[in-house]
């Protein structure tokens, strides 16, 4: 039976993914993490999603050391940490369509959110993963952070996190390929998702490429177990492909 750690819980597809997550038959617990969002609609109250599966949440602030590690060394086990949380706009910021719309704070909000936090949970649950007989590691992206696949440029600041975090991600892999052999590295793809984070920007996508959260969780729950026939250490998109770094 496993024990899920999931970042970002309170989030479209966080929430989507505890919802399947629930229904498994190998899943006893799922510790999951809100931010801001405890009394929106999709977080929900504990144990509603399943009634085998025990969802304890806690408040975590990811950018903060001190929080991610007060969460993490309350959890005994892990055997498999999905990392869902991320930032692309607010009230005041939108993605940059060119370069003079940048603003350095909101750069490095970018960073903090999307990039930084991959680092601070792989310090504070390494240990505890590293005990896990089939380990993963995996943190939702984005293929905008693919620097070989950028073909429109603009979104500067969500671009350059999402490229780090990817870099992040892969020397974390091949660092664990050694000392924590057991566990699988993963940066995912999910495909334009209708949650609050894609909503202003979904008007130019097909219908067909605009994926509900249920949808994305499902193909991304596919991916993960599909991880241990693979080698640790890729880029994969929803459906399995392989993408460029
Ligand atoms: N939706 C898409 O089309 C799409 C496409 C490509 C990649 N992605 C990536 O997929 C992931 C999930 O996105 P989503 O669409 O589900 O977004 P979402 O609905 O906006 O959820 C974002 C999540 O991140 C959490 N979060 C933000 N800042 C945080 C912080 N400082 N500490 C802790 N948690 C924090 C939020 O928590 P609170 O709400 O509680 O504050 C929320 O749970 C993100 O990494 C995103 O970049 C999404």
């Amino acid at each position: 039976m496993k024990s899920i750690a999931l970042v970002g819980g309170s989030g479209g597809i966080g929430a989507a993914l505890i919802a399947q997550l629930c229904e498994r038959d190998d899943v006893s617990v799922i510790h999951a993490t809100y931010f801001k969002s405890p009394a929106s609609s999709s977080l929900g109250s504990i144990g509603q999603f399943g009634t085998n599966t025990e969802v304890q949440w806690s408040c975590v602030d990811i950018t903060d050391e001190q929080s991610v590690q007060q969460w993490l060394a309350g959890i005994p086990t892990i055997d498999w940490l999905i990392n869902c949380a991320g930032f692309l706009h607010d009230t005041q910021t939108r993605p940059e369509k060119s370069v003079s719309q940048l603003q350095t704070a909101n750069f490095e909000k970018n960073m903090q959110i999307n990039c930084l936090p991959n680092l601070l949970l792989a310090k504070h649950a390494g240990d505890t993963l590293k005990r896990a007989e089939k380990g993963v590691f995996a943190a939702i992206t984005a293929k905008v952070g693919s620097i070989e696949d950028n073909r429109l440029g603009g979104w500067y600041s969500y671009r350059a996190s999402k490229a780090a975090a990817n870099m992040v991600l892969k020397s974390l892999s091949i660092e664990w390929q050694r000392s924590a052999p057991n566990v699988r590295v993963v940066a995912l793809h999910p495909g334009t998702t209708a949650t609050k984070l894609s909503a202003p920007f979904q008007s130019g996508v097909k219908p067909e490429k605009l994926f509900s959260t249920d949808k994305t969780a499902a193909l991304l729950l596919a991916q993960l177990d599909q991880l241990h026939d693979h080698a640790s250490g890729r880029f994969v998109a929803y459906d399995g492909e392989e993408l460029p770094w």
